[in-house]
């Protein structure tokens, strides 16, 4: 494992640590509405507290953006971004499907990720060139042809209900043409999932760019694909993303977008 990687999941370890300590105890956080249907309870700041204390051990001088206390400042050719619990509504229900995502781009290229998974215990993780690992296995996408017989993730836009019909209408279509759509709720586990092959493929409306800065690399690394609406890679501008196997992604785009607004074709 490279050094880098090290240090990344010493502190996705140290987060995970935060939020097993809780998840029993969930009646006694604190929780703070952002938004609407958008949560953050004090595991959330406490987890990312303790990424940025690893993190800053080792890289004192590198910038790092988390969900939770927005960017910090250091040198631009270094930039974390860190979400400390991707999956915060089914952690506060007691819903074990939820993660730790934490990437290191350099020059804006993705070069080292790894999401956690505490409670299965599963650790995701990539370097630029080097491959991508489920623990110590190697990871690959499927090698499906076409959207036949896949088992493919989803989010739904809760937190974008604007785009609710339109959403409905990509489903619409998918729907009928696999064997299965999943809603598990972290999409950071939904891409780490498709890089493990246990997912053909992903489409998602209006995601941040700490819910998705891993699984790039991780998908990539897996011999995967992801892309925006347009099949570009502009996921971090849009928020919209799509991802699989080369021939999955292009499926799920083909399917996708006749149903999409002008707003979201971009
Ligand atoms: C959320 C999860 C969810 C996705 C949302 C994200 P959070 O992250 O990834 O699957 O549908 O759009 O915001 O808020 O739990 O970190
Ligand atoms: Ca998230
Ligand atoms: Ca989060």
């Amino acid at each position: 494992m490279h050094p880098t990687v090290n240090i990344a999941v010493r502190a996705a370890r140290a987060a995970g640590d935060v939020i097993l300590r809780y998840h029993n105890q969930i009646d006694l956080l604190t929780i703070e509405n952002k938004a609407a249907n958008d949560f953050v309870s004090e595991v959330d700041k406490a987890a990312e507290y303790a990424i940025i204390n690893e993190i800053k051990k080792s890289f004192p001088e590198h910038s790092i953006l988390g969900e939770e206390g927005g960017q910090i400042l250091g040198d631009e050719k270094y930039q974390w971004i860190v979400d400390p619990l991707d999956g915060t509504t089914n952690y506060l229900h007691g819903f074990p499907q939820y993660a730790i995502s934490i990437a290191l781009y350099e020059n804006k290229v993705p070069f080292h990720a790894v999401v956690y998974d505490p409670f299965k215990e599963e650790l995701f993780t990539a370097s630029k060139g080097e491959g991508a690992f489920l623990n110590d296995e190697r990871m690959r996408v499927t090698n499906s042809k076409g959207l036949e017989n896949t088992l493919i993730g989803t989010g739904f836009p809760f937190k974008h209900p604007q785009h609710l019909d339109c959403y409905l209408a990509t489903f619409k279509a998918i729907h009928p043409k696999v064997s299965g759509i999943r809603r598990a709720g972290s999409a950071a586990l939904d891409l780490a999932y498709v890089a493990a092959g246990r997912l053909d493929g992903f489409w998602e409306i209006g995601l941040n760019s700490w819910d998705i800065a891993a699984g790039v690399l991780l998908i990539k690394e897996a011999g995967g694909f992801i892309g925006d609406f347009s099949g570009r890679d502009m996921y971090f501008e849009t928020g919209n993303v799509v991802a699989g196997n080369t021939d999955v992604f292009k499926e799920i785009l083909k399917t996708i977008h006749p149903h999409l607004t002008e707003e979201l074709q971009k």
